[in-house]
C-alpha cells in the first residue's frame, strides 16, 4: 500500500464511535505496585482468549484510532484506543496542534513542557485516547539530517531526558498513558525497516538508552519498539535490548508494543513484547498474533506465565493512570482545545532564539514602513491542513510532516500577526508572499526593515516532499532561501530573516551579507507562528529560547549523515557538540547558545560534593539502581539581569570527568535552569547532580564514578562558560 493510501485510509478510520466527555479526572494515578495488584487479580479471572485480546490489535483500519484492542466486558476493560502522537491528536478536528517536541526543547523550561504535556494528556482523555503515542527519545538526532529529528528534543540525552520525564509526567497526571518511542537507535528514515544499527555498550548506554531511563523512572505506562534491527536483531525481537535493558536493567514495569508492522515473528513474545500493533499488516493479511499467538501457547512456544506477563503489564499501566474509574469514551474528533493556545504561544515564542541582532536593530520600535517577504510568511494558499500529514511546505511551516503531525485548528502566519501590529502602530507594511528574487528588491526598498522568511523541512519517509524522502538531502534552505535573503539584503540594509526550520540550516551564504542584521531562529511554532514571533520581534518578550542543537559551519562539520548502509554507530559517543569540541570545530553557533534583548551576569559559584568513587548499586527500581538517582554533588550560582529590559536566561551546566575516566567527551551537560529576571533583579540557581551525572558506563561494572577531579563549567551556551569550579572524589 502507498503511503498516501495508506494515510487516507486512516483518515477515513478515525470516525467518531462516542460522545465527548470532557470530563478531566484531577486525581487519576496510583502507584506500579498497587497497580500490579489490580492487574493481577483482573488476569486472574481471563479465559486465555482474553489475554491474547488485550495484547494483539485488532488488526489495521479496523477500529476508530491507529491502533486498537478488543474489549473485555468481564473486567470492564474497553477497546483500548492507541493514537498519535507526540504533539497531540492525529486526524482530530477539535484539538489543539501543539508545537513539536523540538521547540519544546529549544525554551529549555520546565514548567512548559510540564503543561505541554498536561495539555496533550488533558485533549487526549477528552477524545477518548488511552494511549498518545509519545513522547519521542529516539531519533536522539545523531544525524542532523534525520527526517524525524523535530519530532524529539534534539541530540543531547540529558536535555531529551528531562524533557521526557516531564512530558510523561504531565500526560499521565492527566490521564492518558504516554508511551516513549522509537525503542532504540532508530535514527533516520531511510531504509528504516531493514537497516541494522550497531552500537557499543557505552554509547548505548551514555547518550541512547539514557533519556529511556528517564522515561522509565517518570513512570511511562509503554514504550514502542522500533522498525529496525539492533546489532542485527530486530529491536522488536530483541532480548537484550527489550528484557535486558529496558525490563531488568531499568525496571520498566509497562508493555512494549510494536511499532505499526515492526513484528517479524509470532515468538517476539518471547523476546519482550508485549503488545502487537496494529495487529495486522496493511493489508490486513498477515497476523503474526491473535490466533497465531494463541496456538504459540497452545504448543509451548511461547509459555502461559509470558502471556500472563504481557496481559499483566498492559493492564497494570491501564490502572496506574486511573482510566478504570470513568473513562470518556472514544470520539477522536471531540472538542477539547480548552485555553491550551496560550501553552503553544508560550513554547513557540520562549523557543525562539535569537542568533544574531546588529546594532540592536531589534526590538523593532514603531517602523513607519515594514516590508515582509517570502511564500513563508503566509499561510499554506492552498489551505493550512491541504497537506495529508502536513505533507507539503507550502506557506508558513509550524511543523514537519507524518505521522507525529496533527491538523491546525487555525493558523497564525507571520504576516496575519504582523499586520495586526501594524496596523496598531501605524507602520505601512508591504508584502511579495512568493520566494521569485526578481521584483522582491521594490517591495524591500525604502522600508525601515525588511524581514524575510525561509524553511527547512522534514519528515517521515513514507511521504515524499519536493524529492525530500524524509530525511533531509542537505542542511540549505528550501525554495532557494539563499538566493532570496541576498536579493532582500542587496536591496534594504536593515534585513531581518527569519528562519522556521525542523534543525540546523547552514547558514554562511546568509550571514555574509552586510544587509543582514538579524537572524531569528522561529524554530517550529505550530498554530501560534506569528503571535509568537511578534512578542519577540517587538520586545513585549525577550527572546530566551536556546539551541537544542549545534549550528555548524558547513554539514561535513557534523561528522555523520544518514547512512546508505547499516549503520555502525562508529562516532560514538561523539555526536553535535561533543563532537565539535573533541575535533575542536568551531560550530557558527554553538549547542546552548541565545541572545537576549538584556545582558546578564554570572557569579558567585559554590561547589560541594559527597559522591564516592565506584560502581552503583541498590535495588532495582524505575530508571535503574536506586542510588543512580541520589544527588552526591550541588553547585550554586548567581545570575543578575544586568540590562535594562526583563528576559529569562538559561545557566547550563556542563561536566567534564576526570583524567581517571576512560576518554570521555570533553564536557557534558549535566544541569540547566530558566530564570526570569526583571531588569537589576538576581537570583541563585541551583544544581543537583545525580550520581548517574558523575557516571560513566563500564561494561563489566555498570554505571562508575570515577575518582579525581571533576570540573564543573556554568555557562550561557556550550561555548560561553562563565563560571568554573571543581570538585575532588576519592
Ligand atoms: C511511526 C510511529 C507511529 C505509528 C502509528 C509508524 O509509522 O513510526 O511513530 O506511532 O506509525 O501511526
Amino acid at each position: 500500500m502507498t503511503a498516501f493510501l495508506r494515510a487516507t485510509l486512516l483518515l477515513v478510520a478515525a470516525v467518531a464511535v462516542a460522545p465527548a466527555n470532557a470530563e478531566i479526572m484531577a486525581d487519576g494515578g496510583v502507584d506500579w505496585d498497587a497497580a500490579y495488584a489490580k492487574a493481577t487479580a483482573a488476569v486472574g479471572k481471563l479465559s486465555q482468549q482474553d489475554k491474547v485480546n488485550i495484547v494483539s490489535g485488532v488488526g489495521w483500519n479496523k477500529g476508530p484510532c491507529v491502533g486498537n484492542t478488543s474489549p473485555i466486558s468481564s473486567i470492564n476493560y474497553p477497546q483500548l484506543c492507541l493514537q498519535d502522537g507526540p504533539l497531540g491528536i492525529r486526524y482530530g478536528t477539535g484539538n489543539t496542534a501543539f508545537t513539536p517536541g523540538i521547540q519544546a526543547a529549544s525554551t529549555w523550561d520546565r514548567a512548559l513542557m510540564s503543561q505541554r504535556g498536561q495539555f496533550m494528556g488533558e485533549e487526549a482523555k477528552g477524545c477518548g485516547v488511552h494511549v498518545l503515542l509519545g513522547p519521542v527519545g529516539g531519533p536522539l538526532g545523531k544525524h542532523a539530517n534525520g527526517g524525524r529529528n523535530w519530532e524529539g528534543f534534539g541530540p543531547d540525552p540529558y536535555l531529551t531526558g528531562v524533557a521526557m520525564a516531564e512530558t510523561i509526567q504531565g500526560m499521565q497526571g492527566a490521564g492518558v498513558q504516554a508511551c516513549a518511542k522509537h525503542f532504540i537507535l532508530n535514527e533516520q528514515e531511510l531504509n528504516r525497516e531493514t537497516i541494522s544499527s550497531s552500537v557499543d555498550d557505552r554509547t548505548m548506554h551514555e547518550l541512547y538508552l539514557w533519556p529511556f531511563a528517564d522515561a522509565v523512572k517518570a513512570g511511562v505506562a509503554s514504550v514502542m519498539c522500533s522498525y529496525n534491527k539492533v546489532n542485527g536483531t530486530w529491536a522488536c525481537e530483541n532480548k537484550n535490548i527489550l528484557n535486558n535493558l529496558l525490563k531488568d536493567e531499568l525496571g520498566f514495569r509497562g508493555y512494549v508494543m510494536s511499532d505499526w508492522n515492526a513484528q517479524h515473528t509470532t515468538s517476539s513474545a518471547t523476546s519482550g513484547m508485549d503488545m502487537t500493533m496494529p495487529g495486522s499488516d496493511y493489508s490486513g493479511k498477515t497476523i503474526l498474533w491473535g490466533p497465531q499467538l494463541v496456538s504459540a501457547v497452545n504448543n509451548g512456544q511461547v509459555a502461559k506465565t509470558r502471556l500472563d506477563d504481557m496481559a499483566t503489564r498492559v493492564l497494570a499501566a491501564w490502572y496506574l493512570v486511573g482510566q478504570d474509574k470513568g473513562y470518556p469514551g472514544i470520539n477522536i474528533k471531540a472538542s477539547v482545545q480548552s485555553t491550551h493556545k496560550d501553552n503553544v504561544r508560550a513554547v513557540a515564542r520562549d523557543g525562539i532564539v535569537l542568533l544574531q541582532n546588529t546594532g540592536d536593530i531589534l526590538p523593532l520600535s514603531k517602523p513607519k514602513k515594514l516590508a515582509i517577504v517570502g511564500s513563508a510568511a503566509v499561510v499554506n494558499p492552498k489551505g493550512m491542513n491541504s497537506c495529508v500529514d502536513q505533507g507539503c511546505n507550502n506557506g508558513a511551516l509550524g511543523m514537519g510532516w507524518g505521522s507525529g503531525t496533527s491538523s491546525y485548528p487555525y493558523f497564525v502566519a507571520p504576516y496575519d500577526a504582523l499586520k495586526t501590529r501594524a496596523a496598531a502602530d501605524g507602520t505601512t507594511i508591504s508584502l511579495s508572499s512568493s520566494d521569485a528574487t526578481n521584483s522582491v528588491a521594490s517591495t524591500v526598498q525604502g522600508a525601515d526593515a525588511a524581514i524575510v522568511f525561509i524553511t527547512a523541512d522534514s519528515g517521515e519517509g513514507y511521504i515524499t516532499v519536493e524529492r525530500v524522502a524524509g530525511d533531509r538531502n542537505d542542511l540549505n534552505p528550501w525554495h532557494d532561501g539563499n538566493a532570496l535573503v541576498a536579493a532582500v539584503a542587496a536591496a534594504n540594509p536593515n534585513t531581518i530573516v527569519v528562519v522556521h526550520s525542523v534543525g540546523p540550516i547552514i547558514l554562511e551564504n546568509i550571514l555574509k551579507n552586510t544587509g543582514v542584521k538579524a537572524v531569528v531562529w522561529a524554530g517550529l511554532p505550530s498554530q501560534e507562528s506569528g503571535n509568537a514571533l511578534v512578542d519577540v520581534l517587538y520586545g513585549l518578550v525577550s527572546p530566551s529560547g536556546k539551541l537544542p542543537y549545534t549550528i555548524a559551519k558547513s554539514d561535513a562539520d557534523y561528522g555523520t549523515t544518514v547512512s546508505r548502509g547499516d549503520d555502525n554507530f562508529a562516532e560514538g559517543l561523539y555526536i553535535d557538540y561533543r563532537h565539535f569540541d573533541q575535533k575542536n570545530i568551531e560550530p557558527r553557533f554553538p549547542f546552548g547558545f541565545g541572545l537576549s534583548y538584556t545582558n546578564f551576569t554570572y557569579g558567585d559559584i559554590k561547589v560541594t560534593s559527597t559522591a564516592t568513587s565506584g560502581a552503583a548499586s541498590g535495588a532495582v527500581g524505575p530508571g535503574g539502581k536506586a542510588d543512580l538517582f541520589e544527588n552526591v554533588a550541588t553547585v550554586t550560582i548567581s545570575v543578575t539581569n544586568s540590562g535594562s529590559v526583563a528576559g529569562a536566561e538559561v545557566p547550563q551546566l556542563y561536566l567534564t570527568l576526570p583524567s581517571s575516566s576512560p576518554a570521555a567527551p570533553p564536557k557534558q551537560l549535566r544541569g540547566f535552569d530558566k530564570l526570569k529576571l526583571a531588569p537589576g533583579a538576581a537570583g541563585t540557581v541551583t544544581f543537583n547532580l545525580r550520581r548517574k551525572d558523575l557516571s560513566y558506563w563500564d561494561v563489566s561494572k555498570g554505571w562508575v564514578v570515577p575518582s579525581g577531579t571533576f570540573t564543573v563549567n556554568v555557562g550561557a551556551s556550550s561555548r560561553d562558560l562563565r563560571l568554573k569550579g571543581s570538585f575532588d572524589v576519592a
